[in-house]
């Protein structure tokens, strides 16, 4: 695992940004994860900057997004649909028919959560999966506990996570209890991963997922099993971190990495 330390939320958008750049111009038609919260905001906008001002092609490129609240419909403006259309995919070339985003108002969620698992397949898997992460620790909607061999699937929300989404409802009862997301097996099966955290609400989990132990109470941590993730934190976000000198040791020893 590489841990990259930024000195602020701008440089730590810009450098994942970086890596998503350097995925596409491998591979024109790759196939990206999404992820949603306020954390990638930065990033997101970092590539809109970059495919209207300096030629980023996205138009070949498939998306699938990591979860989606159950009972909201699209256009509701806390579904992740309504995110990633207003802060992403409005803004960018991505085709509508490569973009693949979990229902939240399917009539049938066994059947769809397996229709998802096979679509991702069908495309090729997953060339790189971003990641946020929750402050209990968790990725995309896998809440402590969710087996670190998960699928797409139903599940419900911990009380933590409801709390910390209520900011962005009217009312706290109105934050949905269930919601679909890919498992953390799903997202195991990604090429890459980068993970992007900001701020000190986000120190303790981060030092749980990168230095803890690996467990399904922090399922964060099971990015510690993957052959090729990249965490990328700004200063707040690594506070917690043990083995800082030695992450910055070797991101600075990388003779092509970003020094700005
Ligand atoms: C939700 C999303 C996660 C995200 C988390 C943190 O729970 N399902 O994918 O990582 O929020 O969001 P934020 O970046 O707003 O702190």
């Amino acid at each position: 695992m590489e841990v990259v330390i930024n000195r602020d939320y701008e440089q730590m958008s810009k450098v994942a940004s970086q890596i998503v750049v350097e995925v596409v111009n491998t591979k024109p038609n790759a196939v990206l994860g999404m992820a949603t919260g306020s954390t990638p905001l930065g990033l997101y906008q970092e590539l809109v900057r970059l495919h209207k001002e300096e030629q980023l092609d996205l138009s070949r490129v498939t998306t699938f997004n990591l979860d989606e609240y159950v009972g909201l419909r699209m256009d509701h403006p806390q579904s992740y649909h309504y995110f990633m259309r207003e802060h992403f995919f409005q803004h960018v070339n991505i085709p509508r028919q490569n973009i693949n985003i979990p229902s939240g108002t399917t009539s049938n969620y066994p059947a769809f959560c397996e229709w998802y698992e096979q679509r991702i397949a069908q495309c090729g898997g997953i060339d790189l999966q971003i990641l946020g992460i929750g402050s209990d620790g968790h990725i995309a909607f896998n809440e402590p506990t969710s087996s670190l061999s998960s699928r797409t699937r139903l599940k419900t929300l911990s009380k933590q996570t409801i709390d910390d989404n209520a900011r962005f409802f009217e009312r706290r009862e109105d934050v949905p209890v269930y919601a679909i997301t890919m498992g953390v097996g799903t997202i195991l099966d990604a090429r890459k991963l980068v993970m992007v955290a900001s701020g000190k609400a986000k120190a303790k989990a981060i030092a749980q997922a990168v230095e803890g132990p690996l467990t399904s109470m922090v399922t964060a941590s099971a990015i510690q099993l993957h052959r090729d993730a990249t965490v990328i934190v700004d200063e707040q976000a690594a506070a917690e971190l043990t083995m800082r000198d030695y992450y910055e040791f070797i991101y600075a020893a990388e003779p092509a990495a970003p020094r700005s």
